[in-house]
C-alpha cells in the first residue's frame, strides 16, 4: 500500500499528471512527445536503449510509469510482450487509444500506484522491467520501488532504464556577471520532495491547465543502486551520457537528434543522463 507518509504528495502528483495527459496526447503537448511521428512509425526510444536491452522479441515487459504509452508501444513494435503501468487514468486511457489505433491488440495497460504494482500485476511473471525517462522524480522511496521491480521479475529478469541524471537534477540556470550559467543550486541530499506549484506543462508551458502542484524527489546513484542491490540485483552497466531526452535550459543547448540536446559546443560538458541495467539473482 501507498505510504501515509507521502499519501497527499502522491494524491497532489496524481491530479497534476492526470491533467496534463490529454494535452500531452492530443493538445498543445503532442508536438513535444512527436506523436504524430510515432503514430507514423518512429521509435520513441534512444537507440542505445533498444541496444543495450538487447533483443525483446516474445519478452514479457512491464513499464512502470508509462505515461500515455508510447515508449511502451515502441517496444511492442520491437517484438516484446508488454504491459504499461501509470497511475493516471488519463495517460492509460490515451495509451489505450495509441495501442487501438496502432493496432496493437495484445498490449495490456493497468491503473495502479507504483506502489501497488507488484500487488496488482502478476508477481514473478515478467522478463524485464523498463521505466525512466523522467519517472524515479516522482517516487518518495528507492527502496519501495527497487522492491516492487524485484517482486515482479522472474529470477533473472532484467530491470533497465534510461534516467536523468543527478548531477542535472542538481543545477540550473542562473543569471551570472555577464551571461545565464550553470550552477549547483537544489541539495542532492535533501529528503524532503521539491514542492512546486505551476501552471502548463513541460510539453505545452502555455496549455490551459490551471495551477497544479507536483511534489519530486531527488535520488543520488548511492540511493538507487544500494536499494536495488539490497533487493538482489547485480548491475550489469551503468552509462552516462551527455545527450538528454528533454531540454531542461533551451537557451544553453542544441539539438543533436530528433529526441536529444546537449549542452552547446562552448560549455563544459555535464552528464545529462544515464542508463542503468540489472539483473535479479536467483534468491530474493
Ligand atoms: C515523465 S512521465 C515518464 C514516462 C515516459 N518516459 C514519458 O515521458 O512519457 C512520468 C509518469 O509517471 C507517472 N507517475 C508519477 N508518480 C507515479 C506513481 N506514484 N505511481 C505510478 N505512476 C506515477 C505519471 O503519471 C507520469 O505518467
Amino acid at each position: 500500500m501507498t505510504s501515509s507518509r507521502w499519501q497527499s504528495q502522491i494524491a497532489d502528483n496524481l491530479q497534476s499528471w492526470d491533467s496534463v495527459a490529454g494535452i500531452h496526447a492530443r493538445g498543445g503537448g503532442a508536438a513535444f512527445y512527436r506523436v504524430e511521428e510515432f503514430l507514423g512509425g518512429e521509435c520513441r526510444l534512444s537507440p542505445w536503449e533498444y541496444e543495450e536491452l538487447g533483443d525483446v522479441t516474445g519478452k514479457s515487459l512491464v513499464h512502470l510509469q508509462c505515461h500515455i504509452g508510447l515508449d511502451t508501444l515502441s517496444w511492442a513494435r520491437r517484438g516484446a510482450d508488454v504491459t504499461g503501468l501509470d497511475f493516471s487514468p488519463q495517460a492509460i486511457h490515451e495509451a489505450k487509444l495509441f495501442a487501438g489505433k496502432l493496432g496493437i491488440q495484445d498490449a495490456h495497460f493497468v491503473v495502479a500506484n507504483l506502489a501497488d504494482a507488484a500487488d496488482v500485476l502478476e508477481h514473478d511473471a515478467f522478463d524485464i522491467v523498463y521505466t525512466g525517462r523522467g519517472a524515479l522524480c516522482w517516487l518518495p522511496d528507492m527502496n519501495q520501488w527497487a522492491s516492487v521491480c524485484s517482486r515482479l521479475l522472474k529470477p533473472g529478469g532484467v530491470l533497465y532504464m534510461e534516467e536523468l541524471h543527478p548531477v542535472l537534477s542538481s543545477v540550473d540556470v542562473v543569471s551570472g556577471d555577464s551571461d545565464k550559467i550553470l550552477q549547483f543550486v537544489y541539495n542532492p541530499f535533501q529528503s524532503e520532495p521539491f514542492s512546486e506549484e505551476s501552471s502548463g506543462t513541460y510539453a505545452d508551458p502555455d496549455a490551459e491547465t490551471g495551477l497544479h502542484i507536483n511534489h519530486s524527489w531527488e535520488h543520488s546513484f548511492a540511493d538507487i543502486i544500494n536499494a536495488l542491490i539490497s533487493q538482489g540485483f547485480r548491475l550489469d552497466l551503468l552509462n552516462e551520457r551527455e545527450e538528454s531526452f528533454f531540454a531542461p535550459w533551451p537557451e544553453l543547448m542544441e539539438p543533436v537528434s530528433s529526441h536529444h540536446w546537449k549542452l552547446k559546443p562552448e560549455l563544459v560538458p555535464i552528464p545529462m543522463s544515464y542508463t542503468l541495467k540489472a539483473t535479479l539473482g536467483p534468491v530474493k
